[in-house]
């Protein structure tokens, strides 16, 4: 993500994050566990399409989340079992809460601005990247000054995904997907995003998932992810999610033979679905992929999208 502070008083300041989608270059499932989540080996890496957030501090005690629509996207809040919660249900608020639960005095408030570019139920972790904007920006906006394992603990318990997200960059994420282990990757690959209208819900996908006699090795993944080589990732990508989502939605399938028709050097669906993704040699392969999958696919999303490097704060 990327912060920018705007000081407001001695204390307080107005904080705006970009806060980026993800994608999973490679995803395994290690295991069922009793509290009915699945083991995980994720190598995940955050690309260059935005959420956009403004959080202002008050003391109304009040936390008042505003959600606009820029970019009149299909799959953006298109779906309406799939829209975006204002209350406690959205990850944001959610978060907020339980800041000030934990670290704050019941007076403190916030006005929230996001404006929603990343598709939602998309396998691409829209929600969580905003709720940990949410973290940084509740302790920077309220001078809570937490330490960063205060911030871990916080994240890991609103959602799997949310930890990684305080780093961002690429790194293998373990457990259910909240121990994060940054690893070093050339950012700057060029990717192709698609999202079809259709979503799919994280729970029921991997509900209808089985684990692997036979685990596919992520240290192999990450030698490949340490040299650097576009074409070799691509060739290794793996999503052992991907099986399950392609019979649970046609459009997934139909997706996959969309990216088969372009130059990409691989291909492969994203975290639970739908959004698939594909990696190009450069930026301009990804350009005239994005052009030929929208023209084909008018009912599809389209972004086309570089992995970035970690998290940067900076000073207005
Ligand atoms: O942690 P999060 O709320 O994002 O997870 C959403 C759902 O995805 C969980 O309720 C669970 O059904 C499933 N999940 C899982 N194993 C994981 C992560 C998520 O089964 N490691």
């Amino acid at each position: 993500m990327l912060v920018q502070t705007l000081p407001q008083t001695d204390r307080s300041c107005v904080v705006q994050i970009s806060a980026p989608a993800k994608i999973n270059l490679f995803l395994e499932i290690l295991g069922k566990r009793p509290d009915g989540f699945h083991e995980l080996a994720t190598v995940m890496t955050t690309v260059s399409l935005f959420d956009g957030l403004r959080f202002c501090p008050n003391d109304s005690g009040e936390i008042k989340l505003k959600v606009q629509f820029p970019d009149v996207g299909r799959s953006v809040g298109a779906i309406p079992e799939y829209g975006i919660p204002i209350d406690k249900r959205n990850l944001i608020v959610a978060s907020l809460i339980r800041l000030r639960e934990t670290f704050g005095q019941p007076a403190m408030g916030m006005e929230i601005v996001l404006d929603k570019r990343i598709p939602a139920a998309a396998g691409l972790g829209g929600a969580s990247s905003d709720a940990a904007a949410a973290i940084v920006a509740g302790d920077l906006a309220w001078g809570l000054k937490m330490t960063s394992e205060q911030r871990h603990l916080i994240a890991s318990a609103i959602g799997s995904d949310v930890p990684f997200f305080l780093y961002g960059g690429t790194a293998l994420c373990t457990g259910r997907g909240e121990q994060v282990m940054s690893v070093s990757a050339t950012a700057g690959m060029a990717m192709v995003i698609a999202k079809p209208v259709c979503g799919l819900s994280t729970p029921t996908v991997f509900e209808q998932c089985v684990v692997p006699g036979v685990p596919a090795d992520v240290d192999v993944f990450l030698d490949v992810v340490a040299r650097g080589r576009p074409e070799a990732i691509a060739q290794q990508l793996h999503n052992r999610l991907q099986p399950v989502a392609e019979s649970m939605e046609e459009e997934v399938k139909r997706l996959a033979k969309a990216f088969e028709q372009t130059e990409c050097l691989g291909h492969q669906m994203s975290g639970s679905g739908t959004s698939y993704f594909g990696v190009f040699a450069d930026s301009e392969a990804a350009g005239m992929a994005a052009d030929q999958l929208g023209k084909r696919n008018p009912d599809w999303d389209v972004f086309r999208v570089k992995s970035l490097g970690r998290n940067a704060v900076t000073a207005a």
